[in-house]
């Protein structure tokens, strides 16, 4: 293993590293924008310059070998001139509106430009204007001004999602990032991971434009659930120090945006963008109102009904929901698994124009507990299910059950977070709780266990599963 110095300091490389990789890994300082640790060596922005020892310039550090014995400097005044000098450059035509860019304080430009420049440009040129707000695709907008041409959006769609949508034409200050003509950025699946690789504001979501101060907002570590490969995931939503007391209530809970969390070995920095859309998922209308036979009726009454169709029935059969967490899907076999006969419900199928399943992230299992339903109950899909002929109650936990193919005449119990039709169907329906209202593990389809958190309270009139199970098995009643 080569041995080279930092600063004076002694540090160990492998083989085939660069010095920026290095001086990373072992807690050195070094600014750089195109380099990206997932994503090949493109050494066009400058900004990662070094200086070699007993050289007279300095030189790009994610292009250059380690060598043993090397000795570099990250910080002597060689280094900081080149440094101060290109962002000088990269800021030339630069339109500096951060006060309306969303990736203020998220930006390294202006992190680098306060730690190296930090004066006024010097140019006595104008500034070549370019477009703002070019539409790149139903998602993106592009600024134009903003780009500084790292080519790190370029790579990913060449390199990981493998799309090839996107590329730099002309030249010198014309140069312009744009969608290629015959591969549209809309049918690339992955396309919302350049917004957050972009080292500037450059790459706009046009579902999180102008909607928060991202310094406004917390993210909240979960689990994506929109397929088994259970994509570790930050929900973005506003502080508490920091909620609106003039708009409406929804603005607090909502979720603002969703990025990677960035957990080596399942998806690193990248996710899908259905993803990125986790919203549309949990900010469907909720169901709020327990129901006996269609009816509103207090929650309490509900439980009761509930709990009395259970304990009459001789033969009840649950379809278990593979959205339940770990610890749900655990309560519900210690205090009731031994009085039904269980199948494991597939609560989400893929939907039309969706893609099914690829080789990056993508899984065809449409949902986040599949295996940890599995783990508990076997594999027993309610997909190949035959009831038991005297089958007289079910209990539906979730959705994706279709009502028509339930045994005619049999009682249903009908546990549900969402408003459908179905819900005044049963014979008693009780609202309960969504994931990013309670805290819980999901087993993915690779068998690795992981934690999500809750990032609101949940709404008034719903409970946990969890705690509806100990209910339905108790003889007290446990108020929502
Ligand atoms: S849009 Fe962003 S990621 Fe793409 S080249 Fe420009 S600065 Fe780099
Ligand atoms: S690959 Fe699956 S788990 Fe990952 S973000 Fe996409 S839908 Fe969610
Ligand atoms: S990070 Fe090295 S040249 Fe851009």
């Amino acid at each position: 293993m080569p041995e080279i110095f930092i600063d004076g300091h002694p540090v160990q490389a492998e083989p085939g590293q660069s010095v920026l990789q290095v001086a990373l890994a072992n807690g050195f300082y070094i600014p750089y924008f195109c380099w990206h640790p997932a994503l090949s060596v493109a050494g066009n922005c400058r900004i990662c310059c070094v200086q070699v020892e007993g050289r007279s310039w300095a030189e790009i550090s994610c292009n250059l070998p380690v060598t043993e014995g090397m000795r570099i400097l990250t910080d002597s005044d060689v280094v900081r001139e080149q440094r101060r000098a290109t962002l000088q450059f990269i800021t030339l035509n630069h339109p500096v509106d951060c006060g309306i860019c969303d990736k203020a304080g998220e930006c390294t430009l202006q992190d680098y430009h306060y730690a190296y420049n930090g004066r006024p440009s010097i140019s006595l040129e104008p500034k070549v204007r370019a477009d703002k707000f070019h539409a790149l695709s139903g998602r993106i907008l592009l600024d134009n001004e903003r780009c500084i041409l790292c080519s790190r959006c370029v790579r990913f769609t060449r390199e990981k999602s493998k799309s090839h949508a996107l590329g730099i034409k002309r030249r010198g200050d014309e140069s312009l990032l744009r969608a290629a003509e015959d591969h549209a950025l809309d049918t690339d699946w992955y396309s919302d991971n350049i917004i957050d690789i972009c080292p500037v504001g450059a790459l706009l979501s046009r579902s999180f434009l102008y909607k928060a101060r991202v310094w406004y907002l917390q993210p909240v570590p979960s689990v994506c659930p929109g397929c088994a490969r259970g994509c570790a995931v930050d929900l973005w939503v506003r502080k508490p120090q920091w909620r609106l007391k003039s708009l409406a209530a929804k603005q607090n809970t909502s979720i603002m945006r969703v990025t990677p969390h960035g957990t080596p070995g399942i998806d690193g920095p990248w996710i899908c963008n259905k993803g990125r859309d986790l919203a549309r998922i949990f900010e469907r209308p909720r169901a709020l109102q327990a129901l006996r036979k269609g009816q509103p009726v207090e929650y309490g009454v509900a439980v009761v009904a509930a709990r009395k169709l259970v304990a009459d029935a001789k033969r009840a059969v649950a379809l278990v929901s593979n959205w339940g967490s770990n610890e749900q899907l655990t309560a519900f076999r210690d205090r009731l698994g031994t009085r039904f006969t269980v199948y494991i419900k597939h609560d989400h199928m893929p939907q039309s124009g969706e893609p099914v399943e690829d080789d990056f992230l993508i899984r065809a299992d449409k949902n986040p507990n599949t295996a940890g339903a599995v783990a508990l109950f076997g594999a027993r899909s309610d997909r190949a299910a035959e009831f038991p002929a005297d089958t007289d109650l079910v209990l539906v936990w979730g959705e994706g059950c279709d009502f028509t193919r339930l045994p005619r005449g049999v009682k249903i119990v009908f546990l549900n977070a969402y408003l459908q039709p179905e819900n005044g169907h049963a014979d008693v329906f009780l609202p309960v709780t969504i994931q990013m209202e309670r805290p819980g593990h999901y087993t993915n389809g690779d068998g690795v266990v992981q934690a999500f958190v809750a990032a609101v309270a949940p709404p008034p009139g719903v409970a946990d599963a969890a705690t509806l199970f100990a209910a339905l098995a108790a003889s007290e009643v446990i108020p929502a």
